[in-house]
């Protein structure tokens, strides 16, 4: 007598894998700041998390009025969460202003329109060490004070002064090309990030028209760069604005990058591997908001909260005030996506023969 035994085990299991993802949060801000007839230029985030905007009223290229400073606040303290206006200041102080970066924190600091520092001259323009043209952004470096000022739209550099404002040094481009380096085509925008040497921190310029981000050490020599084919863009997109966010869990943060062309805008998440290497990660793209119709694409600015989970992008636009919050979504909930399902198949066939 002969029996056989089939034994068929088969297992299979469909694991999902959180993909992280940042979802679009469309209720945010409050209807009375997206209806605000203004083009926003700069953002940034204070300790509480909300989000200092700077905008240009309604003047969206230069050919403001000449020698004038626009008459209303063009400073908002957006709550993070309500999309509510907290706080406006910044009357009669600026002709044309562009980015905004903050080091005493506005919740302990009451805030009025005096400058307590004022580098360059208003109204005149210049290239030596006491004056700017069109400068577009600022970061400063954590504990010093000093900072670096992106000098901008028509000298293209990097300028560094101390907390005082004393001029220390400047610096212009640096190339992967070397030793015919690519001069800066508008240095629209500057970042610090901690770097493998703890002391040290690196220096991100989005070098706007070169559609390129380079990454300097703090005294301006060159370390490498991350070109838009690593951003996984055709064609030369623009480069707008870097910003970093320590992102917990990240040796040395993240830093985010925000660029587009032609109704492409975009923003990256970039990790940093040490200070001789990045990459480039995720990109996402910021779509239009059908409500309101057309719109330019300029993804202008980006501030990220310190765990990195929240961003925020100013899409720059000709009269009205587009900011966007982004969430990054773990994982679960109705954003949760199959992407990277694992599939384990065993099969197990076992015949045996009794005698
Ligand atoms: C603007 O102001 C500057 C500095 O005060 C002055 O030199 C210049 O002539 C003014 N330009 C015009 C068009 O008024
Ligand atoms: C603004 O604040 C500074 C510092 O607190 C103070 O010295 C200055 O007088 C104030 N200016 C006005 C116009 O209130
Ligand atoms: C800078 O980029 C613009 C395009 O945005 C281009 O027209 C211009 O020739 C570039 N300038 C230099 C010096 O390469
Ligand atoms: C970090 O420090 C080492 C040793 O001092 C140096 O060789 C290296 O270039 C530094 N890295 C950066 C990014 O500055």
């Amino acid at each position: 007598m002969e029996t056989y035994l089939n034994f068929l085990l088969l297992v299979v299991s469909i694991c999902t894998r959180s993909v992280a993802s940042f979802e679009l949060d469309p209720t945010w801000p409050d209807t009375a700041v997206k209806e605000m007839k203004v083009y926003g230029t700069g953002i940034v985030l204070n300790s509480e998390g909300n989000l200092i905007v700077i905008h240009r009223s309604g003047i969206m290229q230069p050919g403001a009025p000449v020698n004038q400073t626009i008459q209303e606040d063009v400073v908002l303290v957006v709550d993070s969460v309500t999309g509510k206006i907290l706080q406006t200041w910044g009357k009669n102080l600026f002709h044309w202003p562009h980015g905004i970066a903050f080091k005493y924190d506005p919740i302990t600091k009451v805030w009025n329109d005096s400058a307590i520092l004022t580098i360059g001259e208003r109204f005149i323009s210049g290239s030596d060490t006491t004056h700017f043209c069109t400068p577009s952004d600022i970061a400063l470096v954590p504990g010093s004070g000093d900072f670096y000022v992106a000098d901008g739209y028509c000298n293209s550099r990097i300028v560094t002064f101390d907390k005082n404002g004393n001029y220390l040094f400047e610096f212009s481009a640096g190339s992967a090309d070397t030793p015919n380096p690519i001069p800066f085509n508008i240095t629209h925008s500057v970042a610090l990030a901690p770097s493998s040497n703890s002391t040290e921190y690196l220096v991100f310029v989005a070098d706007r028209d070169n559609s390129r981000v380079q990454v300097f050490n703090p005294t301006g020599s060159f370390l490498y760069e991350l070109n838009s084919q690593q951003f996984g863009a055709a064609g030369m997109p623009m480069m707008f604005a870097v910003t970093h966010a320590p992102h917990a869990g990240d040796k040395f943060g993240r830093i985010y990058v925000t660029y587009g062309l032609n109704q492409n805008a975009n923003f990256a998440e970039v990790d940093i591997i040490n200070g001789e290497n990045s990459k480039v990660g995720k990109s996402y793209a910021i779509v239009p908001d059908g409500e309101i119709g057309d719109w330019y694409e300029a993804a202008h600015d980006i501030a990220v909260a310190k765990d990195g989970n929240t961003v925020f992008v100013a899409v720059s636009r000709a009269d009205r005030l587009i900011l966007r919050k982004y969430k990054r979504n773990m994982g679960g909930g109705s954003g949760r996506r199959m992407g990277g399902s694992v599939l384990i198949l065993l099969l197990t066939f076992v015949l045996v023969k009794w005698n």
